[in-house]
């Protein structure tokens, strides 16, 4: 039997793999490097923390951070929808590296592509 709750049938270790490939891809990613800080370590374990509780598991980022406002939390940092699609093939990437397949990536993934683009803040058009 699948486990009910999607952070389960991941399981900590596979999720920690996972974002710490995703922020390596980060961090040489032309569009995205820029606008993240240079040692993206504290970064990892607070998306790590944010993921557990993303896919139903314990609330840690909460409980260390406290609401996630995740949009607000990103408005210092312009997004366009070019750093949306730049974060979204960083983490597909990083999905086939750690072999997530089958119905739970695709559901993942597609959250995380929602999510995403929610996080879009500037037209990319500014001067
Ligand atoms: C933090 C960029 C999408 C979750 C950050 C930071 C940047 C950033 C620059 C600050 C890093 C730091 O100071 O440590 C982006 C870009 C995105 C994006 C360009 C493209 C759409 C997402 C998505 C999620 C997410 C889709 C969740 C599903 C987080 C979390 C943090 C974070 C949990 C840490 C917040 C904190 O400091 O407490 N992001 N992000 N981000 N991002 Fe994103």
């Amino acid at each position: 039997r699948k486990p009910l709750i999607p952070y389960e049938e991941i399981g900590a270790e596979k999720l920690s793999e996972l974002i710490d490939l995703f922020y390596e891809k980060v961090a040489v990613h032309p569009d995205l490097y820029p606008i993240f800080p240079k040692d993206l370590t504290e970064t990892a374990r607070k998306q790590k923390q944010f993921q557990t509780q993303y896919l139903g598991g314990p609330n840690l980022y909460t409980e260390e951070h406290g609401h996630p406002m995740m949009k607000a939390r990103h408005m210092p940092f312009p997004i366009s929808p070019v750093q949306a699609e730049a974060w979204l093939a960083c983490m597909a990437e990083a999905m086939d590296e750690v072999g997530l397949e089958g119905k739970f990536r695709e559901t993942y993934y597609k959250r995380l592509v929602l999510t995403a683009h929610h996080m879009v803040n500037r037209s990319g058009e500014e001067k």
